[in-house]
C-alpha cells in the first residue's frame, strides 16, 4: 500500500490525498504550521489518520521547544492549534492529549529525550492504528455476506495508519473468500470514494464499482446492495454516529431497502462524554467546494449561497452494529465497550 505518512530523516512526509487518483505526492513536513495545514487542506484526511498526523506535528512542534516550564506550555499551544483545524473528527483531539499526556509522563528527563520518545511515541500510534484496523476487520468480517457492499467516502488505508476501517472490513471479508462486489459512493463535494477508495481497492484487486451519489437508492433498488459498511468521524455513547456528508441518507434508504448498516471504527473515535449526536460540532467548509468542480471548473452563477456541511449524523437506530477492535457490538451495547476490562462477548453481534 502507498503509506498515508511516515517520518523521514526528522521530518514527516505526508501523502497529499488532493492530488490522487492522478498523482503519488509527498508534502515534507518541518513544523507543526505545515501538518496543521494538510489537515485543514486534507492532504491527509479520514479520522484515525488526522491523529495520527496530528501527533506527529506534537513530535515534530516539541523539537523547537525550550526546556522546562515552556516546554509544555508550547505542547499546549501547539496541540489547541492542531485540534482547531477540523472539529468534526475526535480522534485528533484524542490523539494531540495523548501525546500531551506521554510528554507530562516523562517529565524530569533530560528534555532531548523527551523529544526522541515524542517522535517514537507517534510512530507507535501510527503502527497501533494500523494493528486495530486489523482487528476491526477481523470483528466484522462475518458481518458481509457474498454479494454488493455499498460504502461511502473512503474508510480505508488512506484514511488510517493502514488497512482501513469500513474497507479493513471489507478486505477482511475478501481474504476470508468472500465474494464481494464493492461499490463506491463518489462522495461529493470532496470525492473522497471515486478518487481514493476506488483507487485504493482497485490497487488491491479488489472489485468495485463506482457510482454517484444519486444512484445509490436505485442500485439498492435493483437488489445489488447486500450491506452497507461506512466508517466515522466521531461515535456519540448513545451510538449516533458522525461520518461524511451524505452518509445519513445512505443509513435511510438501506433501511427503506431493508439492507444492514454497519459502522466501522476504532474506540478512539467513540466520544463517550458525548450523550447524543445532537452535541457533534459539524464542521463546514469553504462553498468553493461545491461550487467549483474540484477548485477548477465553475458549475455554479457567480455569488450562490453555499452550505457546505462536512458531515452530518446517522442516528443510532439506523446502524445495525458498530464495528470496533473489540467486537461488533449494538449501538445500545456501545457504552459497555467503556470498561477497558469488560469481557464484551455476551454483546458480540454474531
Ligand atoms: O473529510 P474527510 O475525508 O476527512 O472525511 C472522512 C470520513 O468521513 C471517513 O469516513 C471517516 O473519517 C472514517 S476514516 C477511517
Amino acid at each position: 500500500m502507498t503509506p498515508t505518512l511516515y517520518w523521514k530523516d526528522g521530518f514527516v512526509e505526508m501523502l497529499d490525498q488532493t492530488r490522487l487518483p492522478t498523482a503519488v505526492v509527498y508534502q515534507t513536513c518541518k513544523d507543526a504550521d505545515t501538518v496543521a495545514r494538510g489537515i485543514k487542506e486534507l492532504w491527509v484526511r479520514g479520522a484515525p489518520a488526522i491523529g495520527v498526523a496530528a501527533a506527529m506535528g506534537m513530535a515534530l512542534g516539541a523539537q523547537g521547544l525550550p526546556e522546562g516550564r515552556e516546554f509544555q506550555q508550547g505542547l499546549e499551544r501547539i496541540g489547541a492549534m492542531l485540534i482547531s483545524q477540523r472539529p468534526t473528527a475526535v480522534n485528533l483531539a484524542w490523539a494531540v492529549r495523548r501525546m500531551q499526556a506521554f510528554a507530562r509522563s516523562l517529565e524530569g528527563q533530560p528534555v532531548a529525550a523527551v523529544k526522541a520518545a515524542m517522535v517514537a511515541e507517534s510512530q507507535r500510534m501510527l503502527e497501533e492504528d494500523a494493528a486495530i484496523c486489523r482487528a476491526i476487520g477481523k470483528a466484522g468480517a462475518h458481518l458481509l455476506p457474498d454479494g454488493g457492499v455499498l460504502t461511502h467516502c473512503n474508510a480505508g488505508a488512506l484514511a488510517t495508519g493502514g488497512y482501513g476501517t469500513a474497507l479493513g472490513v471489507i478486505r477482511a471479508a475478501v481474504e476470508a473468500g468472500r465474494a464481494l462486489a464493492v461499490f463506491a459512493d463518489e462522495t461529493r463535494p470532496v470525492l473522497q470514494g471515486a478518487r481514493l477508495t476506488a483507487w485504493e481497492l482497485m490497487q488491491d484487486g479488489i472489485d468495485v464499482t463506482l457510482i454517484t451519489d444519486n444512484m445509490a437508492a436505485h442500485t439498492m433498488k435493483c437488489g445489488r446492495i447486500h450491506a452497507v459498511v461506512v466508517g466515522a468521524d466521531r461515535i456519540a455513547k448513545n451510538g449516533d454516529a458522525a461520518n461524511k456528508i451524505g452518509t445519513y441518507g445512505v443509513a435511510i434508504l438501506a433501511r427503506e431497502h431493508g439492507i444492514p448498516f454497519y459502522v466501522a471504527a476504532p474506540l478512539s473515535t467513540v466520544d463517550f462524554s458525548m450523550a447524543s449526536g445532537a452535541e457533534i460540532p459539524i464542521e463546514e467548509r469553504d462553498g468553493r467546494e461545491i461550487t467549483h468542480v474540484f477548485g477548477t471548473t465553475q458549475i455554479a452563477p457567480d455569488g450562490c449561497k453555499t452550505f457546505n456541511p462536512a458531515f452530518d449524523v446517522t442516528p443510532a437506530k439506523y446502524i445495525r452494529a458498530i464495528i470496533t477492535e473489540r467486537g461488533a457490538v449494538a449501538p445500545a451495547d456501545l457504552h459497555r465497550l467503556q470498561d477497558p476490562d469488560l469481557d464484551a462477548t455476551p454483546w458480540l453481534v454474531k
